[in-house]
């Protein structure tokens, strides 16, 4: 089984979405073989949640603060997002680090506001083009997990998603890792991840990745997933690259 997660960021617009959603809502996938998760933008988000209710696609927040209620206008907790019916949310996306500013610290707070509400984090590690230059590969890696992590007991499900900023298709320079980086890189993590816990940890890729390139990535054992953003806002280009996975 492996994982397909489709984050929208702030493609589309809201019809946009409801058009997506509605068109995803029609089409029958093989949950034997692919576990989806959408992240819509958080105005079409409840609306993704009723509309697939039927279908076994799960619906996740791509950003969640970590207070489950109070004065702070503009956010939305992760209690929110579980009461609204969210089964994962993204936590410590590269946009969300490097755009929005979010710290290290706050990240942590994402990722175990989550586990006490019940949501399973997928949480985003990836170093920069300037991280890769300076031979900081690894240190960024190991910081951003450590930073998450260290001294939370992971008792329940968590996600990794090993996400080189530099391959990002829109912010990075839309050139996908190779497989075989990818690879080693996802079995570092699951090492790594000894420490956290027991439990096999999913670890996913993300950057740049799109129908032609999926099963390069998700054919290697040590790779669960991918987390796919601009391909999968295109209705053609999300089925294509679904189907691929599915009869592969
Ligand atoms: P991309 O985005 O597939 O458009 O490169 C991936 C991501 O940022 O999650």
């Amino acid at each position: 089984m492996k994982q397909i997660h489709s984050n929208w960021k702030m493609y589309l617009d809201f019809d946009e979405s409801t058009k997506l959603i509605n068109a995803i809502a029609r089409e029958q996938f093989d949950s034997s073989k692919v576990n989806i998760g959408i992240f819509p933008n958080v105005l079409n988000f409840v609306e993704a949640v009723e509309k697939l209710a039927d279908t076994d696609i799960a619906i996740g927040a791509q950003n969640v603060n970590w207070t489950p209620q109070g004065a702070y206008t503009g956010a939305a907790s992760a209690l929110l997002f579980k009461q609204a019916g969210a089964k994962y949310a993204l936590v410590g996306h590269s946009e969300r680090r490097y755009i929005f500013n979010e710290s290290d610290e706050a990240t942590r707070k994402k990722v175990d506001a989550c586990f006490d509400v019940g949501i399973i984090p997928i949480l985003c590690i990836g170093e920069t083009q300037e991280d890769l230059d300076n031979n900081k590969k690894e240190y960024r890696l190991k910081k951003q997990l450590t930073k998450a992590l260290e001294g939370s007991e992971i008792t329940s499900e968590i996600i990794i998603a090993y996400e080189p900023v530099w391959a990002i298709s829109e912010g990075g320079q839309g050139k996908p890792c190779t497989p075989a980086d990818a690879d080693d890189v996802h079995g570092w993590i699951k090492n790594e991840m000894k420490q956290y816990t027991d439990e096999d940890v999913s670890v996913i890729y993300g950057g740049s990745v799109g129908p032609d390139n999926v099963v390069s990535y998700v054919e290697r054992e040590v790779i669960d997933g991918v987390l796919v953003g601009s391909a999968s806002t295109k209705f053609s280009e999300f089925v294509d690259l679904v189907r691929k996975v599915e009869t592969m």
